[in-house]
């Protein structure tokens, strides 16, 4: 199977034609026209509800951009990646983060051998694991139990284990404190260890690769932290580490029976339902942390079974391709009604830009349309009062998620109608807007001058039109989570397809790589300009 241009099929071009068509259409008035439109353009499982009513949809946009999936063979590719097949081809690796939260009894081979007794053969020491830091059994050298987890490790190695603690705040152990260390900034491993005792603290270090330049450095530094408040023999103690290069690990000096592995075939965005997920097995317990693999299975579930037009990151993923290549929007917000889900943007800013912020097809060619946006994202309210002016009056399209559970753990009720009401409004004024004569009505009716009011209306007008998805969630616990997460991911790889673009590799991010590092062996400085002068002042200052 090969990847198709499909901006030169006819399926492209009917779209292009319909996008046309709609030029008048306005979204707020297909409401008008539909009293069920919400009905039509909605979809549910279990306690997991998309919106996608207020995009610029009909009934017919829908069937074009199912027809377009067919011909992009988005079905045959998600097929593929279920059975285990090496789809990312520029890797030569499977793509199998499903088989990791699989629960059927049923193999999930890749190249013909089922890689279930491994995954749960790691799953069972995760859970012994976890379960004695939980309840004491781990101790540290000095007999204490452990009151601080360190994680060090970053991008999908930390994002996703650092989102989802936070998320799930309240079904967190309360006798431990986490923290995620990832930037290579010598500031963040100190606020970690700030607090921190070392007779009760235990760090994991969390690569893929084991060769991970800032994990690597902060790691070497927390061992010389705890060394030398201990001593070197408290290391087993103190230090564990998941990684899929075990052997490495144990070279940095972590005994084998506390390294706990995974594989090429877990891409690093993907990975927080393998070991990497471990910090959150010791903050969950492990009855949450498999009730998070059960979310996130129900997600694939469906996405391996329902039809097109009832499959929901089908439906998101070609939702998201009609905003970005039909309705030029440049970039996405991410915009949950969750204070617990304020990593979840910077997650799925990894997840998305990394999988498919590229240029390039599967085939070497170069793409020919606009691929993953700028995706970006604050939890509401807070958004509202900073960043939300440009979504509502800024010259650039955003297109918007808005994601909100209905019952509330907070023990406020009063200010969860609050949250629910912003979470309704936003996407309600995003479409409609407001006309200036609305605009002027309204400050006229408020008593201003008529010269006054026709003045300020221009800036008090919303052109609406703006579209958005909303989620709502029963609750956020961890089997939501877990289905929200693997919507995103889904919702990834079948943009991916459509661009026709590999979504599991990550070439972009290695020219910076090799550049620091030639920087730190003493060259590349005198390169540009720029440089130079930056690297000249610095030493200035510096001494
Ligand atoms: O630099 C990008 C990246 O390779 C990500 O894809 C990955 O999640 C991260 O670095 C960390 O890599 P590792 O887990 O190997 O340390």
């Amino acid at each position: 199977m090969t990847a198709i241009d499909l901006t030169r099929s006819a399926e492209w071009a009917a779209l292009k034609q319909h996008r046309k068509s709609l030029a008048k259409t306005r979204i707020g008035a297909l409401f008008s026209e539909d009293a069920d439109r919400f009905g039509r353009f909605s979809l549910r499982l279990e306690e997991f509800a998309l919106d996608f009513s207020k995009n610029l949809v009909t009934a017919e946009t829908m069937r074009l951009l199912r027809v377009l999936a067919a011909k992009a063979e988005v079905e045959a590719w998600r097929d593929r990646m279920f059975a285990g097949e090496r789809i990312n081809t520029t890797e030569d690796r499977a793509v199998f983060h499903v088989a990791l939260r699989h629960q059927g009894r049923e193999p999930m081979p890749v190249a013909g051998r089922d890689v279930m007794p491994e995954v749960r053969a790691v799953l069972g020491r995760m859970r012994d694991f976890a379960t004695a830091v939980r309840d004491g059994h781990w101790v540290g050298a000095t007999g204490q139990r452990i009151r601080t987890v360190i994680n060090i490790g970053i991008g999908g190695s930390d994002l996703g284990p650092a989102m989802t603690v936070q998320a799930l705040r309240p079904f967190c152990h309360p006798e431990i404190r986490f923290h995620f260390v990832s930037n290579v900034d010598g500031a963040h491993l100190e606020a970690a260890l700030a607090h921190a005792d070392p007779a009760s603290t235990l760090f994991i270090v969390s690569s893929k690769t084991f060769t991970t330049q800032e994990t690597l450095a902060n790691a070497k530094a927390a061992r010389d932290w705890l060394t030398a408040r201990l001593s070197p023999s408290a290391v087993p103690k103190h230090f564990v580490a998941v990684s899929a290069a075990v052997a490495k690990a144990q070279e940095f000096g972590i005994a084998a029976e506390n390294v706990f592995g995974f594989w090429d075939w877990v891409g690093g965005r993907y990975s927080m339902w393998s070991a990497i997920g471990l910090p959150i097995a010791v903050a969950l317990g492990w009855d949450g942390f498999e009730k998070l693999l059960a979310g996130a299975h129900a997600m694939d579930r469906h996405f391996r079974e329902a039809p097109l037009e009832r499959n929901l990151p089908m439906t998101m993923g070609l939702i998201a391709l009609w905003n970005i290549d039909f309705l030029d929007c440049d970039a996405y917000a991410v915009l949950p009604y969750a204070q617990d889900l304020a990593r979840l943007p910077a997650y799925l800013q990894q997840l998305e830009m990394e999988s498919n912020g590229k240029a390039t097809r599967r085939d070497g060619k170069p793409v020919k349309c606009a691929t993953g946006p700028v995706l970006f994202g604050e939890p509401g309210t807070n958004g509202q009062h900073a960043f939300y002016q440009l979504i509502h009056q800024g010259t650039q399209r955003v297109f918007c998620d808005f994601i909100l559970a209905a019952r509330d753990r907070s023990g406020h009720p009063e200010l969860h109608r609050l949250l629910t009401a912003n979470f309704l409004a936003q996407s309600q004024a995003l479409m409609l807007g407001k006309s200036a004569a609305e605009a002027e009505a309204e400050m006229r009716k408020a008593g201003m001058k008529a010269k006054q009011a026709r003045a300020l209306a221009p800036h008090r007008a919303f052109a609406g039109d703006r579209p958005s998805n909303s989620i709502l969630l029963g609750e956020l616990d961890p089997y939501h989570l877990g289905k929200l997460l693997a919507l995103y991911e889904h919702k990834t790889f079948v943009l991916g397809v459509l661009w026709g673009i590999n979504s599991f590799d990550q070439w972009g991010v290695e020219l910076g790589k090799q550049l620091a590092n030639d920087i730190l062996g003493g060259g590349g400085i005198a390169r540009d300009g720029s440089t130079a002068g930056l690297k000249a002042l610095y030493d200035a200052w510096r001494t």
